[in-house]
């Protein structure tokens, strides 16, 4: 038997990149490929790319840049860029950087293989389709090795909103959605191999509707039969928009017991004026109601959102309304970013913010969260959550793992391993995480 080849994989962007790049590094196994961590002795390296603010997709390219060395001394290396940035720039980026041998688009995964052999027969292979057939059914046959606790499992994908500041719907193409059985046929594969928490993934996870046993079925409708996966322990799901937010689902978070009390809901804008010019087709006030209901149904619930600051025409005006609707809804986690000009959308075209008054928007803004984050966070001390253990932390006899409301939380002690799922007291609050004791 000849020696493993060698894959590296470096992964950017958001959890369905992550997911893609263990299917890609399932997919090259089937040709003879082990993962490496690091650069230097692969055989292949794959840069799994996003595209969706400027720096995201430059950093690509100096990344590239950097492998020309390694090149050199091994002629018989592969160079592939996979992912958003693939999508979006194609072969352009082969004309930009020739140590490329390979592009390839999300929805080609399953192409790979083929790709790879054509690489090796000395040729550039490019492949940014948008096939017909089921990528997924194509990349589904897995090792059945071991793995930690928590996993992601795509269960829709692509993007059909089109915010006018968004790459999304550009490179991952038309909303789809997974057929339920093969969801729940994944789910019991992962929990066999050790997974005790899901998080279902998708661009637009809460517009789920993927074919059922009658017909379509919704996103709280798969939520409630993977709730019936004996083994499976905890069940989350992100991205959501607010439009989408069926009152099934917000029902099935106050009554699906797997079903976690955190929500990812982005609305970023508290402006009606710049929400509008987003193309995000809800104002602030409908978006407050909807959490008022979301509270009501899990009173618990931890909210997290996403912002943009110096969307173009945004005046001080509209960022206080932004300032206003974070004061009224408390996030306990929040991602803010600088407006990035995305060439091909809409807001590419329009008048920019003042970089300056942008940058001063953004620091006010984390400030603002950063402090609603750090009371939710203190407001946890005293209170019993349940941890599922994750890794050992840095310090000797020290396990990290996450609270329902996916607060890190350090405990010492023995007897705990990775994978547990036990009570805990919280202690103390720190900068980015809880301590507790188990009880
Ligand atoms: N599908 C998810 C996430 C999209 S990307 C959703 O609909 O929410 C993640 C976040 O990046 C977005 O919520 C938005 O806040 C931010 N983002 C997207 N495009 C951006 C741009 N051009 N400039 C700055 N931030 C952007
Ligand atoms: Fe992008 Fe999300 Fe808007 Fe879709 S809903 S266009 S992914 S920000
Ligand atoms: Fe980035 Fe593509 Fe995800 S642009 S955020 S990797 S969908």
């Amino acid at each position: 038997m000849s020696e493993p080849k060698k894959l590296f994989i470096k992964t950017y962007g958001c959890q369905m990149n992550v997911y893609d790049s263990e299917r890609m590094s399932e997919a090259l196994g089937g040709q003879g490929y082990v993962e490496t961590k690091t650069p230097d002795d692969a055989d292949m390296i794959l840069l799994n790319t996003c595209h969706i603010r400027e720096k995201a997709a430059e950093k690509v390219y100096s990344e590239l840049g950097r492998f020309k060395g390694l090149k050199a001394e091994k002629p018989d290396l592969k160079i592939g860029v996979a992912g958003c940035v693939a999508q979006a720039e194609g072969e352009e980026i082969m004309r930009r950087q020739p140590l490329v041998d390979l592009v390839v688009g999300p929805q080609s995964y399953h192409r790979l293989p083929e790709m790879e052999a054509k690489t090796r027969a000395g040729e550039k292979a490019l492949d940014t389709d948008f096939p017909e057939e089921d990528k997924f059914e194509k990349l589904k046959n897995r090792p059945k090795a071991k793995r930690g606790p928590t996993a992601f499992l795509t269960v829709q994908e692509g993007c059909d909103k089109f915010c006018a500041f968004c790459v999304v719907p550009y490179t991952r193409g038309a909303e789809v959605s997974r057929p339920a059985d093969r969801i729940i046929r994944e789910a019991h594969d992962l929990v066999e191999r050790g997974v005790r928490e899901i998080t279902l993934l998708g661009q637009n996870v809460n517009a789920y509707h993927g074919a059922g046993p009658d017909g379509d079925m919704t996103l709280a409708g798969l939520i409630w039969e993977l709730n019936k996966v004996d083994g499976l322990e905890r069940i989350r799901f992100t991205t959501s928009h607010p439009n989408d937010m069926a009152d099934d689902l917000i029902e099935a978070h106050g009554s699906c017991e797997k079903l976690m009390p955190y929500l990812h809901l982005p609305v970023q804008s508290g402006s009606d004026r710049i929400l509008k010019r987003m193309n995000r087709s809800h104002t602030a006030e409908s978006y407050l109601r909807l959490i008022e209901r979301i509270r009501a149904a899990r009173p618990d619930i931890v909210m997290s959102g996403d912002f943009i600051v110096g969307f173009p025409e945004e005046t001080e005006e509209d960022f206080q309304a932004t300032m206003d609707l974070v004061e009224e809804v408390k996030y306990g986690y929040a991602y803010s970013f600088k407006y990035s000009t995305r060439p091909g959308t809409p807001a590419a075209e329009r008048a920019q913010v003042d970089p300056a008054a942008a940058d001063d928007r953004l620091q006010r803004l984390q400030a603002l969260i950063t402090r609603h984050q750090r009371e939710i966070q203190d407001g946890m001390v005293g209170l019993t959550v349940r941890v599922l253990f994750e890794k050992p932390g840095r310090l000797p006899g020290q396990m990290v793992g996450k609270s329902e409301y996916l607060h890190s939380v350090h405990v010492k002690g023995t007897g705990i391993a990775v994978g547990d799922l036990k009570e805990v007291r919280i202690t103390d609050s720190g900068a980015n995480s809880l301590a507790g004791e188990l009880l």
